[in-house]
């Protein structure tokens, strides 16, 4: 299993690479689909008529925290399926390689950004998206990600590791609540995706996307009419009591929650300190605020 070796180290140790690199190759006439005919083509001719050299970037290179393997265009599509991106969306790809799922979100019409250590892919990458003509939506910046702003996104890609995934997750668990966060093959530590899906077909590596969403934090005391609603939480997953009452089927996904207590079903959002909602059966809508 291919995620085993990686799991240890937040930097790929050589041999590790060197395994990586011969999975990524095996991999990368898949790939290869994705850059060569859309916008490599048309970067090498921009190349060839300004007489500069090209930067071929090599499979397995060495980057600042995580080496750059490409992800295989059919998960970058299948990543953008699971989060639902559309053109109301403004997607961050964390390590963005040489640009493919912020150009192909672009291409889709989403404002997309990628932050990228290496100066020579984030130039590789704005040529590429200039070739695919994207560049006024696609853009990039050579930056640190650790350093970087996160919010202001709805949509976070990454293909980086797990221990950077760990690293990040207290920053990304203080994003918008419904923000979606979707990782290359890669976990997040004990917060479970929502979501997991593997593409078949041509794709050889690389193939698996998990999808987080983040939830809202509703954890602690709450006044919900003159009941004490009490609510723990860990990530997404809630459960609780109304009136002493144990409630059923708490889901919580972003800021929406819905839950039985009783013979009512109860559907709402939250917002800061307030939840509000319908309630089933003709009952009037309901409101908690925090205690
Ligand atoms: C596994 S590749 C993924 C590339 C791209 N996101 C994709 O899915 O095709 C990881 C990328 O992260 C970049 N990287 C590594 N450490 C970084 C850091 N601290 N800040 C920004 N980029 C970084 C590498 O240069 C590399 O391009």
């Amino acid at each position: 299993m291919m995620l085993a070796p990686l799991r240890s180290s937040p930097q790929f140790h050589p041999s590790h690479r060197f395994a990586c690199l011969r999975r990524a190759r095996a991999g990368a006439a898949a790939v290869s689909l994705a850059l060569s005919c859309s916008f490599a083509a048309a970067a090498a001719a921009q190349e060839a008529a300004s007489g500069s050299q090209a930067y071929v970037p090599q499979v397995g290179q060495q980057g600042k925290d995580v080496v750059w393997v490409p992800t295989p265009q059919a998960l970058v599509d299948k990543m953008l399926e699971m989060a639902q991106a559309t053109p109301a969306d403004n997607l961050l790809d964390l390590g963005s390689g040489d640009g493919r799922t912020v150009i192909t979100a672009a291409g889709r019409g989403i404002r997309a950004h990628g932050i990228e250590y290496n100066p020579e892919m984030a130039d590789l990458a704005r040529r590429n998206a200039a070739a695919a003509g994207v560049a006024d939506r696609a853009t990039f910046a050579t930056a640190d990600l650790f350093e970087s702003n996160l919010s202001g996104y709805s949509v976070i890609t990454m293909f980086l590791l797990p221990a950077i995934n760990d690293r990040l997750r207290p920053r990304l668990l203080e994003l918008k609540p419904g923000t979606r966060i979707v990782s290359n093959s890669f976990p997040m530590g004990e917060w479970a995706p929502d979501q997991q899906a593997t593409v078949g077909g041509d794709c050889q590596t690389w193939c698996t996307a998990l999808l987080w969403i983040v939830p809202a934090q509703i954890g602690g005391n709450w006044k919900l009419g003159g009941q004490e609603l009490k609510l723990e939480q860990t990530f997404q997953q809630v459960s609780g009591t109304l009136g002493g009452e144990p409630l059923r089927d708490v889901v919580l996904r972003g800021d929406e929650i819905s839950f039985r207590a009783g013979t009512a079903v109860y559907r709402g959002k939250v917002d800061g300190n307030t939840m509000e909602g319908e309630r089933s059966k003709g009952a009037p809508a309901w409101r908690a605020t925090r205690a």
